[in-house]
């Protein structure tokens, strides 16, 4: 029967208890979850806490650097960015199996964690954002495996460190509240659900830079106009997808060859099932227009209306 306050408090002093002078380490997504620890860790312990943020190049448009300014600049996070693009587009080149993409880059996530926590000495604790579903869910074995959903950033399983998750205890509701009473701004905190390997996933088959910006560039213009229209409470998850395939279209007095936008919107209760989302046209009109005239390369724009099942949300 707490409040969050009484809860922020109990925690701040949990923290400061148990880690006492001792260092402590994160990974940062960039999501909600981990951000939210960050941030009451830094409350507790101040500076003797490191977020080693992990930007794989795949986050939606300026989501890295809000992330920075919200947590960094504003609150004072002590937060390592680690830029590494470059390396995840070189491992996922070539490689087009979905699985095989998510294996990769969850992996080379904690391997870069891992290099940056190396360069920090004396750390003796290990903070994650861990919520109650993930305690739940890791406990189950039933569930069929449709897509390893893991999120980036799992423990590294060769360090010894003791482990803080702090929001153990927590549904996904009740962190975002607690992050907003810690001073995360309400956009961040209340985000659509978005899947570790980001837009890695979203560009179906082989990952390029070229075909990074397109989704990302296209995506923003989506979020754009749904934010506008005053949607994005009401839609569970909004996004674009590349699936690759290029379609004759015409512009001027040109034919085009490019590619085809799929945008994906979806209402869902928990993501177990999920409705396609019933967009008015005149907005759908407006998002295809904006996307078709703003980001090369595209000519042609669709609108997903399966459900799950027998879709997925993503498309891969
Ligand atoms: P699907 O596509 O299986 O997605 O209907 C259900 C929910 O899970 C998210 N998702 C992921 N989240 N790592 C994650 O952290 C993943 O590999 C992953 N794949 C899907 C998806 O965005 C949706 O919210």
């Amino acid at each position: 029967n707490w409040t969050i306050d009484d809860f922020i408090d109990m925690k701040v002093e949990q923290i400061r208890d148990e880690v006492g002078d001792k260092k402590v380490i994160l990974g940062l997504s960039g999501g909600v979850d981990s951000s939210v620890t960050a941030t009451l860790l830094h409350k507790a312990i101040g500076n003797q806490l490191t977020a080693i943020f992990v930007d794989h190049g795949m986050l939606r448009k300026n989501e890295g650097d809000d992330v920075m300014k919200a947590l960094n600049r504003d609150l004072g996070v002590n937060i390592i960015r680690v830029n590494a693009q470059d390396l995840f587009l070189s491992k996922l080149k070539g490689v087009t199996d979905p699985e095989k993409k998510r294996k990769i880059i969850g992996k080379e996530f904690i391997e870069v964690f891992n290099q940056e926590a190396k360069k920090i000495k004396d750390v003796d604790f290990l903070a994650q954002g861990t919520l109650y579903t993930d305690v739940i869910e890791s406990g189950t074995n039933t569930a069929r495996t449709i897509k390893s959903h893991h999120n980036v950033g799992g423990l590294p399983k060769d360090m010894h460190f003791k482990l803080i998750e702090p929001l153990r205890k927590l549904f996904k509701d009740e962190v975002r509240e607690i992050g907003e009473k810690l001073g995360i701004p309400h956009d961040l905190v209340w985000r659509q659900p978005f899947p570790g390997p980001g837009l890695g996933i979203r560009v179906l088959g082989e990952v390029t830079k070229d075909k990074l910006h397109i989704v990302r560039e296209s995506d923003a213009i989506l979020r754009d106009e749904i934010k506008k229209a005053g949607l994005q409470e009401s839609i569970w998850q909004y996004f674009t997808v590349l699936p690759g395939i290029k379609s004759v279209g015409v512009m001027g007095d040109g034919r085009t060859y490019d590619y085809t936008i799929g945008i994906r919107a979806v209402t869902s209760i928990d993501g177990m099932t999920a409705d396609f989302a019933r967009i008015p046209w005149d907005i759908l009109q407006k998002i295809s227009t904006r996307i078709v005239d703003k980001v090369d390369h595209v000519n042609r724009i669709v609108y997903d209306i399966t459900s799950k099942p027998p879709s997925t949300i993503e498309w891969e």
